[in-house]
């Protein structure tokens, strides 16, 4: 029996398109079993993982094995993404047929962008065959060379090598037209900089059939929160700066980009308690990303309806999941949400493995209460 407290809302389970749960090959960071417990614990019923574990999902067998260890596990479904190039290397492409066919909803070579044109131009080709999204990383790695952060009055207070904005601009703009030029589906991972934002704009007004994601980091952080070299802030593509971030909220606001997509990327205390050079990128979000867009959505800042269709029935039109509005007949995939209850992050009250997060101590109010798939409860206010 459901008790809900006074006010909850219902809303469809959330979908995230980015996320990286680590299993094969760096289970101690994550595996499947934590990341999705962690996914269930902030929501989220549908998880796609990207593929650069060890080794790159680049074929049917981790594929399989991805799916059929998700299986094992229950709680929320794993949709696995499929490498563009074999090894991530951005050569010779995987064979989508099989990675489709295998169970994959999408391919990418997430963190390593694809900078071939004509490579583009035919996993572009190739994936629209099987009705894939073409996901990029777009970053244009001659001018990223040794990056550390972003490019601009932080990088250089601090003596680190910066990554400009027009690194991700250049490639945007160069995918958009070999999506125009094949008609194929292209989605920008982690959109970052306001030159994606006004790119996609235009390209969506002309009716490409490109979509977008952003994540809560690039939301709600500047590159003023590195700070001192803080690790916990150093990501791929780095936190930009206050007119970009303007430009994502609007670009969310108005649907020029699509979806909010965490980009979990579970790291060890290692990783990140070292020299800011040597730090991995990224940081945890399955749990967080609610709670962290609900305060947004109080601030004004972004529309309750516009963060719910991006975390709900935009990423899974993107992925071709089934329908997430709650209607009659509908599997209930569904999520109870107290968003009055305050709470604070902090490391212990995390399912995730790695605890990287810059928002570690924030207040947050809104508290995930209960998460069903498919009519099952997988989440019970942390019992
Ligand atoms: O910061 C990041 N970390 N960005 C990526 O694109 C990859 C991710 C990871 O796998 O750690």
């Amino acid at each position: 029996v459901i008790a809900p407290p006074p006010g909850a809302w219902l809303l469809p389970g959330l979908v995230d398109l980015h996320a990286h749960l680590r299993e094969p090959g760096q289970e101690s960071k994550e595996d499947i079993r934590s990341g999705l417990g962690a996914a269930a614990a902030g929501g989220f019923t549908d998880v796609c993982a990207m593929p650069n574990t060890v080794p790159v999902n680049d074929s049917r067998m981790v594929t399989e094995a991805m799916l059929a260890r998700a299986h094992d596990v229950g709680g929320p479904r794993l949709h696995p993404i499929g490498a563009i190039t074999m090894g991530q290397r951005g050569e010779a492409l995987t064979e989508m047929g099989d990675l489709r066919e295998a169970g994959a909803v999408a391919v990418s070579d997430d963190g390593r962008c694809v900078t071939s044109s004509s490579v583009m131009r035919r996993a572009l080709e190739y994936a629209s065959v099987f009705d894939m999204p073409v996901i990029q990383h777009a970053e244009d790695h001659a001018l990223t060379e040794g990056s550390q952060m972003h490019e601009g009055s932080v990088s250089t207070k601090l003596g680190l090598r910066g990554w400009p904005r027009v690194a991700e601009d250049i490639i945007v703009a160069r995918d958009l037209m070999l999506a125009e030029y094949t008609g194929a589906r292209y989605h920008v991972a982690h959109a970052s900089t306001e030159g994606t934002v006004r790119l996609l704009r235009e390209a969506k007004s002309r009716g490409l059939r490109v979509s977008a994601e952003v994540t809560p980091h690039h939301l709600l952080l500047t590159h003023e929160a590195v700070g001192l070299y803080d690790t916990a802030c150093k990501v791929n593509p780095p936190l930009r700066e206050e007119h970009d971030v303007q430009a994502l909220r609007e670009g969310l606001a108005d649907g020029t980009i699509d979806a909010v997509a965490t980009d979990h990327a579970p790291h060890g205390i290692l990783d990140k308690h070292c020299e800011f050079a040597e730090a991995k990128p990224g940081m945890i979000g399955l749990e967080l990303c609610l709670p962290l867009l609900l305060g947004l959505v109080e601030q004004g800042a972004l529309p309750l309806n516009r963060l719910v269709e991006s975390l709900t029935h935009a990423p899974s039109s993107i992925a071709r999941l089934p329908d997430k509005r709650i209607r009659e007949g509908a599997r209930a995939d569904l999520v109870l949400i107290d968003p009055e209850e305050r709470w604070t992050i902090e490391a212990s009250r995390l399912r995730s493995k790695s605890k990287n997060t810059p928002f570690m101590g924030r207040n947050v109010k809104g508290r995930v209460k209960m998460t069903l798939v498919a009519g099952n409860i997988v989440f019970n206010g942390g019992s």
